[in-house]
């Protein structure tokens, strides 16, 4: 038996301007998906029969990437992610698949996290038609803070770099790590869903044509790319009200995108007078908000309050591991 657990992430800045050059933030959550494998007479998947194009993430893993060719395995996957929501359910199960065929395969070697991102990557790539961006992935396998950019980014420690054949011509990324200090142990992120479907291509192309529509909207990537870095330092430096401050103008650029919406912005309402900020995180159209609080348990109420979904984390879990 191989077990192993891959967390959830959200972004704190940056959604929508990464697709443009710019960085973004993201972080680990506490939430996650478990994936246990073992021996089996058939391939299965929570007691189903596997099916390879059910499943083209996993069907990957084991064939082109492990190139496994072994006796088949059961596969049982918990999640405790709302899934279709922002929380890179995909790719903690991608990395939760690494990690435990990896574990069952080779039982004395060490996880390699950078392999395991590059691998759950490749696999979120071909479950969506070739493009992926490697923010949920890199934040599942490594955890605590992540920034993604097309460049280093001052402040920030360089991981790795990575790039994708996508039907747009190659894409580079470089991955760099955040060090949260340890003043954020009473801070809490409160992921609020307002049980829509958070749909990431629509929303994408939704502001693609916004930009061919109205180019002076350019602009509004910019303001992104600086509350990011503002952002980003404020967390760096430990001063979390900063960080509010950050997130609350995120939120209002998002609107100027037209990615947020009438639930979202209920939630973000509800939210903000219990909490040190608050914005709609990932593509938008539905999904999530974020809260950063140290009033945790009182956001999650309000949540409820105004219709919405409560998880509350620390602020950046730890990355993929064995159980
Ligand atoms: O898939 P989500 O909801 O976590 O957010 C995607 C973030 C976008 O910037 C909107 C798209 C991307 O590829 O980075």
């Amino acid at each position: 038996m191989a077990t192993a657990f891959a967390p959830g992430k959200c972004i704190l800045f940056g959604e929508h301007a990464v697709v443009y050059g710019h960085p973004a933030v993201a972080v680990a959550i506490d939430q996650g998906v478990q994936v246990s494998l073992t021996n089996s007479k058939n391939w299965t998947i929570d007691g189903h029969s596997f099916s390879h194009s059910r499943h083209p993430h996993i069907s990957h893993i084991i064939n082109d990437l492990f190139k496994y060719k072994g006796s088949p395995l059961n596969i049982e996957i918990k999640s405790d992610l709302f899934s279709a929501a922002g929380l890179g359910s995909s790719a903690a199960l991608s990395n939760a698949m690494g990690a435990a065929l990896h574990y069952f395969l080779n039982k004395d070697e060490d996880l390699n996290l950078i392999k395991l991102a590059k691998i759950a990557h490749s696999a979120e790539a071909i479950a969506q038609g070739g493009r992926a961006s490697p923010t949920d992935t890199a934040a599942s396998a490594l955890g605590g803070c992540i920034v993604v950019s097309g460049k280093e980014v001052e402040g920030t420690i360089n991981v790795f770099k990575t790039s994708l054949d996508t039907p747009e011509g190659e894409r580079n990324w470089v991955i760099n790590k955040v060090i949260i200090p340890p003043e954020s142990e009473d801070i809490y992120l409160i992921l609020g869903f307002t049980g829509d479907a958070s749909p990431t291509g629509n929303m994408v192309q939704g502001v693609a044509n916004l930009l061919k529509s109205n180019p002076d909207k350019i602009n509004v990537m910019d303001s992104i790319s600086k509350i990011t870095l503002a952002g980003l330092s404020a967390l760096s430096a430990g001063n979390f009200e900063a960080v509010g401050i950050a997130m609350n103008a995120c939120h209002s650029k998002l609107q100027d995108l037209e990615v947020s919406t009438h639930s979202l912005d209920r939630l973000v309402d509800a939210v903000r007078p219990y909490s040190l900020g608050a914005k709609m995180t990932g593509a938008g159209g539905g999904g999530c908000i974020v809260a950063l609080s140290r009033n945790p348990q009182r956001v999650a109420e309000e949540i409820e309050i105004a219709g919405g979904s409560p998880l509350i984390s620390k602020l950046g879990s730890n990355g993929v591991r064995i159980v």
